[in-house]
């Protein structure tokens, strides 16, 4: 049988040199594990938009269409501020995103009990904490019609459109659901039906798809705005939560942040399952290009090297190899390990992008 196969696309700012040290992990499990992958790699965003005019070429869609896994490193930067919206670099990762079909975005909060003091809120309120939120993300505000600026008189108006359908919001619910019964078996679903009918809709179809299903599961749901009142109040109360594809990115970033630092998570987007029985992927760090400190080894790898982590439990079938992977992250961390991302205030050394991949790869060896 042939190697599972994995499009590497580095992107743009720090992109590339994060995905440098996920190359060092991947080469250990191949060496080490017996789990080659066949990689290549190409481009997105805006260095593919200099490349050839396009943030994502039809042969580079092509690609990640009829690989395993697609491993996304970040896109976008300054330089590209002023470009027609059609080409910017994030339409790259739009594009990919839709054309693959993948609705369900895994986003992680866990928080490293060694990082327990960078959070902006108390040790306490977020030690220990492990949400999931399941972000749907292939409709909703980002890609419904009708959109775009027009005239009305003498002025300009700008339009987008909310928009769901059933079946968009039953699959991403089950998704929540399956996810939720692997873990504490609890999911809070989020929207604002007092404002929004597709909100109703979103509550309703939850709802139906728990009584049919999954009534096993523990089901709540809560308006978008009290979810980041409450998740700022006390995270733990929550184990999987649900939400679209607008609020999804919102809340994800804020509780990207409860553990300390966008810098660690991953994430994972999946689609529906191929021919081969693994669902369409595409995994990519939280964080974005950073275009700040591109190229000064400064930037933390850790976020991206998680997300092959990811790749290895939801694409690979690999849950104890993913298990291995991140407790190498939590030793180098528990070690005092830390990128600049995660000096506090007491101040130290910083270790550069690649001694945290060297470092991470030298734990690997130590779990053998
Ligand atoms: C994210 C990002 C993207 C989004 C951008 C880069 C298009 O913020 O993945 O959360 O808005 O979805
Ligand atoms: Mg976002």
């Amino acid at each position: 049988m042939s190697n599972p196969s994995l499009l590497i696309l580095p992107g743009d700012g720090i992109g590339p040199e994060v995905m440098s040290e996920v190359r060092k992990i991947i080469d250990w499990y191949g060496a080490k594990r017996g789990l080659a992958f066949d990689v290549t790699e190409d481009l997105v965003g805006g260095c593919a938009y200099d490349a050839h005019g396009t943030p994502l070429t039809d042969a580079t869609m092509e690609k990640a269409q009829n690989v395993d896994a697609v491993l996304l490193g970040a896109v976008g930067g300054p330089k590209y501020d002023d470009l027609d919206f059609s080409v910017k670099p994030e339409r790259g990762l739009l594009r990919l995103r839709k054309e693959m079909d993948l609705y369900a975005n895994l986003r992680p909060a866990q928080c490293f009990d060694a990082l327990a003091d960078f959070s902006s809120l108390k040790a306490d309120v977020v030690g220990g904490l492990d949400i999931m939120i399941i972000r749907e993300l292939t409709s909703g505000v980002y890609f419904g019609e009708p959109r775009g600026i027009h005239k009305e008189g003498n002025e300009r108006v700008g339009v987008n459109t909310q928009r769901y359908t059933e079946s968009e919001i039953a699959r991403v619910a089950r998704s929540a659901f399956e996810l939720a019964r692997r873990r504490n078996n609890k999911v809070c679903s989020m929207e604002k039906a007092n404002v929004m009918e597709s909100g109703v809709l979103w509550r309703q179809v939850v709802t139906e798809v728990h009584a049919a299903e999954y009534s096993d599961v523990e089901l709540s749901h809560m308006y978008a705005d009290a979810g980041a009142m409450q998740l700022t109040r006390w995270p733990k109360q929550f184990d999987v939560i649900v939400t679209d594809n607008l609020f999804g990115d919102l809340l994800s970033d804020l509780a990207a942040m409860l553990t300390g630092s966008l810098g660690m998570l991953p994430s994972a987007s999946l689609g529906a399952p191929m021919a081969n029985g693994r669902p369409k992927a595409l995994y990519e760090p939280v964080h974005g290009s950073a275009p700040d400190i591109a190229g000064q080894g400064k930037a933390n790898p850790i976020a991206c090297i998680l997300s092959f982590a990811m790749a290895l439990r939801y694409s690979f079938d690999q849950g104890d190899e993913a298990t291995r992977l991140e407790k190498a992250v939590e030793k180098v961390l528990a070690d005092g390990l830390r990128t600049a991302d995660l000096m506090g205030p007491e101040g130290g050394a910083p270790v550069s992008t690649a001694q945290m991949g060297d470092a991470i790869v030298t734990a690997l060896n130590a779990s053998l």
